[in-house]
């Protein structure tokens, strides 16, 4: 073949895969069911051409197989997380996960220490357990209650408040706030309100700090070094602060409150399951891990290529926004037997819910303790826990983040 057939080959190709590649639009993203759509083009290619989107006024590629993904993620002078900046950096701030290379892991480095598995292990009963046990209190006498309004919608998030040592009284402007920051570009005034409003409320808890560190984690980011441009140690400024929170925050409640909700919706809807976890917390573990794979509450993350390269095939430009969708990596055919099932059964191995190379995610051993904690919890003290019949039967939805928007239940 000619370079010249080679390429029209090529261009054939690429517009029959992107007309047939459905991208919901930004009004769709919280009613998608995405899952058909990547599993007819995962069986036919492992990277799809994508039409421009949120990367901005370029085409670009969804990377939908498992080995690929780990093939990018795992290279990242190939492709960068600075378009993370470009998009959700503008409502969340200078964060960590749209920075690379030396910064990044300087940054990283300063917050890496409280999330390691080794530290968690105190949380659990001084700060998990009287959070989610104070939840519990409320409903346990009613005999039915709405498990995302009532639980899983105010837990997370009061937890990851208390870590970085904020009133946790106050979670639920902080649970508004994150959902309008991680949903920014679908409303980017909202999403910039939000943003102030986070700032302006977060100040005096940073000014106090600053005077007098507390030991929670906003005392050991304000009072934390890096080396500066000259290279001698500097504080961080004020924008990195902000970053940091702007996305540990949001990160800490959103992705935990959605992926609880999951677990739960899975428990439910495998009525026989449930009952094997209620007589057998141990089976606990296997559950959750099961529904990280099955219903991942973060579906993708972002990518830019920094030169020419190819990936599964698939030529990739320099430039291109590159999205690897994680949830369909966990769906992968070539890795898991029937994907599409949930398997309280099925062997536990590695996921790639929480991403993997440099900037896999920092809380995912806090997410898995939360999630253990909580759903334990949860079944200690509502006994023979069931979808309740007289109202529509729930649906985990969304496309860059899932989870189902209620869950209503009886018990006891
Ligand atoms: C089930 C819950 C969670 C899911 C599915 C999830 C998913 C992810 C994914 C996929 C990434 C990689 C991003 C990338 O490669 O660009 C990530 C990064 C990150 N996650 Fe999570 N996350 C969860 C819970 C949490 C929690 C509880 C925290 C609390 C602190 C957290 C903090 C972070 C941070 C700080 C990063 C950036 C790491 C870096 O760039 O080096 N996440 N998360």
């Amino acid at each position: 073949m000619s370079e010249t057939t080679a390429r029209a080959a090529e261009s054939m190709r690429t517009a029959h895969d992107t007309a047939e590649y459905d991208v919901p639009s930004y009004a769709e993203w919280d009613r998608a069911q995405p899952y058909a759509t990547w599993a007819s083009a995962r069986a036919r290619t492992a990277v799809q051409p994508v039409p421009p989107g949120m990367g901005g006024s370029r085409p670009g590629h969804h990377v939908l197989r498992y080995a690929e993904a780990e093939e990018v993620l795992r290279d990242p002078e190939t492709f960068s997380s600075r378009i993370n900046m470009e998009h959700i950096g503008q409502f969340h701030g200078e964060m960590i996960v749209g920075m690379d290379g030396a910064e990044h892991r300087a940054y990283r480095n300063l917050v890496a220490h409280a999330f390691r598995a080794s530290k968690l292990e105190h949380w659990g009963p001084d700060l998990i357990e009287p959070v989610i046990t104070d939840l519990l209190d409320r409903i346990a006498p009613l005999g039915k209650a709405d498990l995302v309004a009532d639980v899983t919608g105010r837990y997370p998030v009061q937890v990851i408040l208390t870590i970085a040592g904020v009133p946790r009284d106050d979670h639920e402007r902080f649970a508004v706030w994150a959902e309008h920051l991680n949903l920014g570009p679908l409303d980017p005034p909202r999403g910039f309100a939000a943003k102030d409003a986070m700032r302006a409320y977060l100040k005096p808890i940073i000014e106090a700090r600053r005077a007098q560190p507390t030991g929670d984690l906003i005392s050991e980011i304000v009072h934390a070094e890096i080396p500066g441009p000259n290279g001698a140690m500097e504080k961080l400024p004020d924008e990195r602060i902000y970053g940091f929170l702007g996305l540990l925050l949001p990160a800490g409640a959103e992705t935990t409150f959605r992926a609880m909700g999951n677990c739960l919706y899975a428990l439910l809807t495998h009525p026989e399951a449930l009952a094997r976890v209620y007589a057998d917390r141990s089976l606990l573990h296997n559950a959750v891990e099961e529904t990280l794979r099955w219903e991942s509450s973060v579906t993708m993350v972002s990518r830019v290529a920094t030169r020419d390269t190819v990936v599964g095939g698939c030529p990739i430009a320099a430039g291109a926004p590159v999205g690897v969708i994680t949830a369909s990596c966990n769906r992968d055919e070539a890795r898991y037997e029937n994907p599409d099932e949930w398997d309280l059964d099925r062997p536990l191995g590695n996921l790639m819910t929480f991403g993997t190379g440099p900037h896999q995610c920092l809380g995912m051993h806090l997410a898995r303790l939360e999630l253990r904690a909580g759903l334990s919890a949860i079944l200690d003290r509502l006994p023979n826990l069931r979808l309740d019949p007289a109202v529509a039967h729930p649906e985990i939805v969304g496309y860059p983040f899932r989870g189902p928007a209620t869950l209503p239940v009886l018990f006891g």
